[in-house]
């Protein structure tokens, strides 16, 4: 049971982000050089993945746009010489990846957007990223989720620790700790107040599913905010099957927020290996 495909929603509306987001996927919003869903894909890849499913809505051709080949371009930048900027594109997509669209015709929610892909996926563990959540880790955090799968067996939710106030945000989970890292699931409630939240522990923008989250997801009435919720799905899933919630080691910024955005910029910047010693020379003369 290798976990070989993975759906990445890119149909929300992004509301978060408008105006940025009024005619283009928040995924293809470059952090530092590289848009959000390249990211996730390079992390995905990293994993072991080999076919990405996309659920596309309105505003699907960059991104489909972005993993296509660009005959035009690689032909330019060959003639000019430019080797190095030739691999940066061609890197993009390696050939040994599939990379596959679908339609989520209206935006539903993120359960109905994974429900999409359920014929491509088949009777296959696939993992779920949410291109919005970048994460920094090492490994990868899917990677890292990956490895316990291959122990466990079993659906894995990323999560993380959470301020009180904000668990109106995340799915929560409870449930009772196998280890310091592993958490057998018990209940998962999407966006609870703090006074009735299970937790603080909440979902990460990645999941490693089983198939059957699929019958679970197509089952459920519309939850939170009227949307089809993958949280309702899983709570179905867990009556039947083991779910495990993982503290991942890495860090998660929410650039589906204005906010996380700015802060994956600033500190990717700081990161890079050609960028980062200027930029912080930059921030430092900046009086703040
Ligand atoms: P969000 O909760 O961030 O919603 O979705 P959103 O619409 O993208 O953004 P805001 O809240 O309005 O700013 C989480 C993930 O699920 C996808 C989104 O693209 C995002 O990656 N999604 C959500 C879908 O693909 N379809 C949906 O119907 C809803």
């Amino acid at each position: 049971m290798l976990v070989n495909k993975a759906i990445f929603p890119v149909a929300g509306l992004g509301t978060r982000f408008l105006p940025a987001t009024k005619a283009q996927p928040k995924e293809m919003m470059p952090v530092v050089d590289k848009p959000l869903i390249q990211y996730a894909v390079e992390e995905a890849y990293a994993a072991g993945v080999r076919e990405m499913i996309f659920v596309t809505g309105r505003h699907k051709r960059p991104i489909e746009d972005h993993f296509d080949m660009t005959f035009e371009l690689e032909v330019a930048l060959e003639q000019a010489g430019k080797q190095e900027l030739l691999d940066v594109v061609r890197s993009v997509k390696p050939d040994d990846m599939e990379c596959i669209y679908v339609r989520q015709a209206q935006a539903l929610g993120l359960g109905h957007a994974v429900l999409c892909a359920q014929r491509l996926v088949g009777n296959n563990p696939f993992a779920v990223l949410l291109a919005d959540d970048l994460m920094v880790g090492t490994p990868p955090v899917l990677k890292q989720m990956v490895d316990q799968f291959k122990e466990w067996r079993a659906s894995i939710l990323a999560v993380q620790e959470v301020p009180a106030e904000q668990t109106k945000r995340y799915g929560i989970v409870a449930g009772t700790a196998v280890n310091d890292r592993m958490i057998d699931v018990t209940s998962i409630v999407e966006k609870p107040a703090s006074d009735v939240a299970p937790s603080r522990l909440g979902v990460a923008g990645r999941y490693i599913l089983t198939p059957g989250v699929f019958h679970e997801i197509a089952a459920q009435p519309r939850g939170v905010g009227g949307e089809i919720q993958l949280t309702d799905g899983i709570s179905g899933l867990l009556r039947r099957e083991k779910v495990f919630a993982f503290r991942y080691e890495g860090k998660r910024y929410d650039c589906g927020s204005k906010e996380g955005f700015l802060q994956a910029n600033v500190e990717l910047a700081l990161a890079h290996p050609e960028l980062g010693s200027g930029f912080r020379e930059f921030l430092r003369g900046l009086e703040v």
